[in-house]
């Protein structure tokens, strides 16, 4: 009797303390304002049936233009998007802020670091952050000089014949250059169109199956998803690109390594300090997926669109090829970039941050809110919370930026310019200890191929900036693809 009675109390206080934390977390979430949404039939009709064009502007829409903070329901799940870059800093810097929501497990690398939670995030950063630092990307310049000229002779069967969309090389291009870096040197590039576009398509497939599914959440639970064609795609884009692409990757380093292949990369290789930790099978598939993903969409777009900006945009890649000269001499052709010379690359490090905050790659973060969050304005986010920060809202924002913010002008970044603008209004790889492992590789290798392509060729192109459409396919696409037509350059 005595038993019963205190279980029942116990079940009581249960469901007294459970009411509680809920009735915190929606007095919170009510204090919230609504984002711009369209909450009629027709809206919601319009959100459940959404492409991924049609979800990009639907997002941005509703992450009103203002400099607040607002909330969206998806379903059960609270969505809170932080327009203010003050609020970003807070979030990015808060020890509470670290995981990411439990949908990002829909990306099937929850062991791996850009999607894991506190642990194994933590310790798999550590052993990764030597090999991402200046140092550590040193080691891998002789990868990007050799790839990036590898480029220049594949792209020369384009040379004066039309429009094309550099996106597809790319791609093939830094898929080749991230498994070369782990110590695996496959032929992507040159296996012609069809296996180049196939290859791209199928992580393109992918990377849009899980964005849908993110903001569908009746797609949330697996029992759910598992029924769609959607699903289908997915796993069939999973088994012909990652898995079978990690698979190969370990298995070559596995192998170089009984074999005592002591190559120069030995001492400076993080490839062979993650399969000789105690990391188990499953976290070291992941890793290697994710940094595959990681590296190999978002540097190929983001030197696409700045190919095609600078194409838009012919003054200023003038402006970009008279450093070149300077600093390579009047040449179609370096034979090694070296790290002192991209250092001296002041001008196109502008141009490129300048494409980077109006075509920022990763569009939108996500965060859990592992407590409650004060802001700066002393409101609270409720703990429990789906932070959002709408990185291509924030960087086109013009309470940030100014009148002019939709239009591209490098010289905004420069230092004098630059110090007028809030440090958390340009977050292209965000900030904080989450911030972007790659931002160095990124931006190391995207000067190479930057250098090599300008010198080589004058680009050129139909599309106008003010005409371009957006996709969320989890990165953020042009819709009309990255067409530009490349001539040879007069000396
Ligand atoms: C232009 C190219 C790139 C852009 C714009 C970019 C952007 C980003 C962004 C916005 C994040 C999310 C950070 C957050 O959630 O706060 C991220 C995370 C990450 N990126 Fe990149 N990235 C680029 C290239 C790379 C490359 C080349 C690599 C690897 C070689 C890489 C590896 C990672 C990893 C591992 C994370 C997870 C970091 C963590 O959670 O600790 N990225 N990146």
């Amino acid at each position: 009797m005595i038993v019963t009675e205190i279980l029942f109390f116990v079940a009581l206080f249960m469901a007294i303390k459970l009411l509680w934390q809920q009735r915190r977390f929606l007095y919170l979430a009510s204090k919230i304002p609504k984002s711009n949404f369209d909450f009629s039939l027709k809206g919601i009709y319009k959100f459940l049936t959404a492409d991924s064009k049609e979800l990009f502007e639907m997002s941005y829409g509703s992450f009103n233009d203002t400099e607040g903070t607002v909330k969206t329901w998806l379903g059960h799940v609270l969505m809170v998007i932080i327009g203010n870059p003050e609020d970003v800093k807070i979030v990015m810097k808060s020890k509470d802020c670290i995981d990411k929501p439990k949908f990002m497990k829909f990306f099937r690398a929850p062991d791996g670091v850009l999607f894991g939670d506190y642990e194994p995030w933590h310790a798999h950063r550590k052993i990764l952050n030597p090999y991402f630092n200046v140092q550590g990307v040193k080691a891998f310049i002789p990868i990007f000089n050799e790839k990036s000229k590898k480029l220049m002779k594949c792209i020369k069967s384009v040379e004066g014949s039309g429009e094309f969309d550099v996106f597809y090389y790319l791609t093939a291009l830094a898929l080749e250059t991230v498994m070369k870096v782990m110590e695996y040197d496959k032929e992507i590039i040159n296996t012609g169109s069809e296996n180049r576009e196939a290859y791209v398509k199928y992580l393109r497939d992918f990377l849009k199956s899980v964005s849908l599914r993110i903001f569908k959440p009746w797609l949330h639970p697996d029992i759910f998803y598992q029924q769609t064609k959607t699903y289908q795609e997915e796993q069939e884009a999973l088994k012909q690109t990652a898995l079978k692409f990690s698979a190969e990757i370990l298995e070559n380093i596995r192998n170089k390594s009984k074999n005592g292949d002591n190559n120069e990369h030995k001492s400076k290789s993080f490839m062979r300090e993650l399969t000789q930790s105690n990391l188990n099978e499953n976290e070291i598939n992941d890793e290697i997926r994710t940094l595959m993903v990681a590296a190999q969409d978002t540097t190929a777009l983001s030197s696409s669109s700045i190919l095609l900006l600078l194409a838009m945009y012919k003054d200023i890649q003038v402006k970009v090829v008279a450093e070149l000269h300077q600093v390579f001499g009047k040449t179609h052709e370096v034979p090694y970039i070296d790290h002192d010379q991209l250092n001296q690359l002041q001008y196109l490090e502008l141009v490129m941050n300048e494409a980077m905050r109006l075509t920022p790659v990763v569009p939108i973060v996500f965060r859990l809110a592992n407590d409650e969050l004060t802001l700066s304005d002393g409101s609270k986010i409720p703990k429990g919370s789906n932070i959002i920060i709408p990185i291509h809202r924030i960087q086109r924002n013009k309470k940030f930026w100014g009148d002019d913010a939709e239009q591209f002008r490098p010289d905004r970044f420069e230092k004098e310019n630059l110090e007028k603008i809030h440090p958390y209004a340009f977050i292209p790889f965000t900030k904080g200890s989450r911030m972007c492992l790659g931002y160095r590789y990124a931006m190391t290798l995207m000067k190479i191929q930057l250098s090599n392509f300008l010198l080589r060729y004058e680009v050129d192109t139909t599309l106008k900036f003010e005409e371009l459409e957006y996709e969320l396919n989890t990165t953020m696409n042009i819709c009309q693809g990255y067409m530009i037509s490349i001539k040879k350059r007069e000396l």
